[in-house]
């Protein structure tokens, strides 16, 4: 209901429209408009009101109601209907939310927003800080014709996404990716990404993507472990606060893009990009995954997303997955 008030302000904007007119057209009483507004108003939405001429909206917050970033968005797959967008003010997590969905048969492109997760989820089973319009906490589910073999490459993919739209929005802001997919800035994280999939040998059922942006979140409300790791765009940003609308319409439309693009075209052009962003290659690296740890120097990126480390003794491994140091940064 609040937001077909919303719509219904917008649309009037900068005009008022009265009480009876809302309640009239949405078939609910005007007591149900007032409260509504109430709510608007709370979220911080600035609404005149004028016992004569009714509401008028004079200002519009940061929250990311669909109808704040997906008007003008050009995606042909992702959110490319209002009906995939599902927008929530707080969940435990989108992964739950978009999990639920996607077993009932819900659409490839299909995006889960959240303003606040209270139990959101980060790699190894860490938990991931998602404040209330702190930053942006979404999920896409894709249905890709591809083999679970190829899904590493939508990681890589999501990053190069990520990091393009944060330069999109924030040219002076330098995003970079530390494989396989964390985006940083200045050394300290800013984005994490998080795929899984539903699949069999040799078909994929669904792959959902989970992407934490932190945007607008003070330096002082990080917790403590994560002080020197953690960033955000608002800090990169000279303490100016950055548009969450914006940014997730950016992300949406990269992520359209360069997933069209991976559909038509294949992998190569994806790990070009995802090179030009890299600052893992070149490093020394310390790599950790389930098996062993391995040092040596990060020297490509092979055709399935694959890291390839060569070790002091020349040889070189492909590492699918695992948890990469730069031995310089520690990070
Ligand atoms: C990482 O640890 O680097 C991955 C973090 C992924 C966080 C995002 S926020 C939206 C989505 N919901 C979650 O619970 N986790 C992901």
């Amino acid at each position: 209901m609040r937001e077909k008030i919303l719509a219904l302000l917008k649309e009037k904007s900068p005009s008022f429209v009265s009480g009876a007119e809302m309640a009239g057209r949405l078939s609910v009483s005007r007591t149900a408009v007032w409260k509504n507004v109430n709510l608007l108003q709370a979220d911080g939405y600035r609404i005149e009101r004028s016992p004569r001429l009714g509401y008028r909206l004079q200002e519009v917050p940061d929250l990311l109601y669909p109808l704040e970033f997906a008007g003008d968005l050009e995606t042909k797959i992702i959110a490319a209907e209002r009906r995939l967008i599902h927008y929530h003010r707080q969940v435990d997590s989108t992964a739950e939310v978009i999990k639920k969905l996607a077993e009932k048969g819900a659409p490839e492109g299909t995006i889960v927003l959240a303003e606040e997760q209270t139990g959101g989820r980060g790699r190894m089973g860490r938990s991931w800080y998602s404040p209330f319009a702190g930053g942006i906490w979404l999920h896409i589910l894709l249905r890709p014709p591809l083999t679970p073999a190829q899904t590493p490459l939508l990681t890589l993919l999501a990053s190069v996404a990520v990091t393009k739209a944060i330069r999109r929005l924030l040219p002076h802001v330098e995003a970079g990716i530390k494989w396989p997919n964390d985006v940083l800035v200045r050394g300290r994280k800013v984005c994490g990404i998080l795929t899984e999939l539903k699949a069999e040998p040799d078909i994929i059922h669904y792959v959902i993507t989970g992407i934490g942006i932190n945007v607008n979140i003070d330096a002082g409300k990080f917790r403590t472990e994560l002080k020197d790791t953690a960033t955000s765009l608002y800090l990169e940003n000279k303490n100016n606060r950055v548009s969450r609308q914006k940014l997730t319409a950016f992300v949406l439309e990269e992520m359209d893009t360069f997933y069209r693009q991976y559909l038509s075209a294949g992998s190569l052009p994806v790990i070009e990009e995802w090179k030009k962003y890299s600052i893992t290659l070149g490093e020394e690296v310390t790599i950790k995954n389930v098996l062993d740890v391995f040092w040596g120097k990060a020297v490509d990126v092979d055709s399935s997303g694959a890291l390839v480390v060569e070790g002091k003794n020349g040889l070189r491994r492909h590492f699918q997955a695992g948890e990469v140091t730069l031995r310089g940064t520690g990070r």
